[in-house]
């Protein structure tokens, strides 16, 4: 099935950026919120995007016309009845997943596909609370979205060939790289990234430096990009968390367990760069 009309659930941190490159692609992009403040909030993050791309000479003014005529926001997910492929990048919650594909479900033809963005999230869990299980699947992106090259791509025990191949070739269209991951939590990045992330508030806790000493440790001895208060600020700490709680569940080694502090930043609402305050202040 050819793919021209994209719906993206989620206009957040993962949601916009997903929007933002499909756009970029040629798709026709329609993305859907709960509420306009939260639709502005993710419009305003894309439209900014692609002005800073323009002032780093990155983007052209051509491709941010075009991207952002491509791109339609909405609240009402009766306007995601044409989607070809409707992209899930909802908070992480199984409860709300289920319930907002139970809603497009109801307004999309039979041959749509829907996709997750899940970072933890069984697949075919997910897939299995649709009416078709094989016509859906997790395609996983990389926080920022539009300069992160990877997507995993995910079969659910019940994912069709056709479907599989079908999301592969989408994310390739997207200018993304796609690797084939297991339906297990984490899947492939997340399952070696997580247990880092964790054991990095572990062993802050138990006196091994100061946060920016670890982090400015891994950053220039180990040339990552950020180090991992850094990273965990950017991913957010209330996604950290549901990750590390869903990945405990499923395996029960204590490497997965959420650690305490981590815990009690998320229930003060420190959530990170997005809330203005996380191991860092914004
Ligand atoms: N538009 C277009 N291009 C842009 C841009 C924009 N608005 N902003 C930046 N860029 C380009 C820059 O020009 C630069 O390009 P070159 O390399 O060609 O020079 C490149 O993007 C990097 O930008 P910066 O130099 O401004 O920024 P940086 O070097 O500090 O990199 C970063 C920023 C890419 C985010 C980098 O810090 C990084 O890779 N961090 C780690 C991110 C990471 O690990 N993400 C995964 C999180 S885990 C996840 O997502 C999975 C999950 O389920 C939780
Ligand atoms: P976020 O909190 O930034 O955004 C979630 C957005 O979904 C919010 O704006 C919220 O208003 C919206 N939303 C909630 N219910 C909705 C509904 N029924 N319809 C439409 N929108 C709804 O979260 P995020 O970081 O973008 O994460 C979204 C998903 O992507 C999660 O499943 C997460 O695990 C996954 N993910 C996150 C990252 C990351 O680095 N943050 C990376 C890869 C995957």
């Amino acid at each position: 099935m050819e793919i021209r009309t994209v719906g993206v659930l989620g206009c957040g941190l993962m949601g916009s950026g997903i929007a933002q490159v499909s756009a970029a692609a040629g798709y026709r992009t329609i993305v859907r919120e709960v509420n306009d403040p939260a639709l502005q909030a993710g419009l305003g993050r894309i439209r900014k995007f692609l002005a800073d791309g323009v002032a780093k000479g990155k983007v052209t003014e051509d491709a941010q016309t075009k991207t952002l005529g491509n791109l339609t926001g909405t609240t009402s997910t009766a306007d995601l009845k044409d989607c070809d492929i409707v992209i899930e990048a909802i908070v992480e919650s199984l409860d709300e997943k289920r319930a907002i594909y139970q809603a497009v479900e109801a307004v999309v033809r039979p041959e749509t596909i829907i996709a997750s963005n899940t970072s933890s999230l069984c697949i075919t869990e997910l897939a299995a609370a649709t009416t078709r299980p094989d016509r859906f699947g997790g395609l996983h992106f990389f926080n920022p979205v539009p300069l992160m090259k990877l997507v995993e791509v995910i079969r659910a025990l019940t994912t069709s060939e056709e479907t599989s191949r079908a999301l592969t070739a989408f994310a390739g269209s997207l200018g993304k790289e796609p690797i084939t991951a297991p339906d297990r939590p984490g899947f492939i990045v997340n399952r070696l990234l997580v247990p880092y992330l964790l054991d990095a508030i572990r062993e802050y806790e138990r006196g091994l430096g100061t946060i920016e000493d670890i982090d400015k440790g891994m950053k220039l001895g180990c040339g990552y990009p950020m180090g991992p208060f850094t990273l965990l600020d950017f991913v957010g700490l209330d996604t950290t968390y549901y990750i590390a709680n869903i990945m405990f569940e499923e395996f029960r080694e204590p490497r997965f367990a959420p650690p305490p502090l981590l815990k009690r930043m998320v229930l003060a609402g420190y959530h990170g760069r997005k809330t203005k305050r996380g191991f860092y202040s914004y």
